[in-house]
């Protein structure tokens, strides 16, 4: 798969996980395919997230398992060697792109300038993620590169929640959002799985035009 059929595949939402604990990493995932989502981004913010990402993969081999925080070439490597299925990074670099391809892995970037949205152009990247979505301007600014970069889709993350997602995903140029609010990290720490699979019902729920 590339990274534009895994971000259609996620529509509307892509949950961001972040897993402390590596034997809550299987459970959360059940928890959100019972709420019918169908790709997931585990963060390396943790000691255990290459482990919960290749637990997963074991365990669910129908839900899409990406890394996310994935910003140098060696957590790229490791990400392949878990299974993970396809590597999101905060930014891009040219090692980094490297790395994504000598992998054979999907790989999207994030980006939040023209100039940055050019640069992975010129590395052939047309699916980036726009982040910090909020902080660096939001749907206005996501709105203004619709025009002139025509090809180019987006999946933001950063600060979107249940409030604001719908505005995101009426834009021509997105194709879903991210999130960690489907499943934060205190209702991980509490097994909270049923509030959860609520969280992510209602965010699929969400229709992406
Ligand atoms: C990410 O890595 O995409 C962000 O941490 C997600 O941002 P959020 O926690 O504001 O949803």
């Amino acid at each position: 798969m590339n990274i534009r059929s895994i971000l259609h595949e996620a529509a509307p939402v892509m949950p961001v996980l972040t897993i402390e604990e590596s034997e809550l990493a299987v459970p959360l995932a059940e928890a959100l395919v019972a709420g019918g989502m169908r790709a997931v981004e585990v963060t390396l913010r943790t000691p255990v997230a290459i482990a919960a990402i290749a637990n997963i993969r074991q365990a669910l081999p129908e839900l899409i398992v990406g890394a996310g925080t994935v910003v140098t070439p060696r957590l790229m490597h490791e990400v392949q060697k878990a299974g993970g299925q396809f590597a999101v990074s905060p930014g891009f670099s040219t090692a980094l792109g490297a790395a994504a391809q000598e992998c054979g892995l999907p790989f999207l970037p994030g980006v939040v300038t023209a100039s940055e949205i050019q640069i992975a152009m010129e590395h052939g990247l047309e699916n980036l993620k726009f982040f910090p979505a909020e902080h660096a301007g939001g749907v206005k600014l996501l709105s203004s590169y619709a025009s002139v970069f025509a090809d180019i889709r987006f999946c933001p993350t950063g600060g979107i929640r249940e409030d604001n997602m719908a505005h995101y995903l009426e834009l021509s140029n997105v194709t879903c959002v991210g999130g960690s609010w489907i499943a934060p990290r205190d209702m991980i720490a509490k097994q909270n799985w049923n509030s959860i699979s609520k969280r992510a019902a209602k965010a699929m729920s969400a229709v992406n035009e």
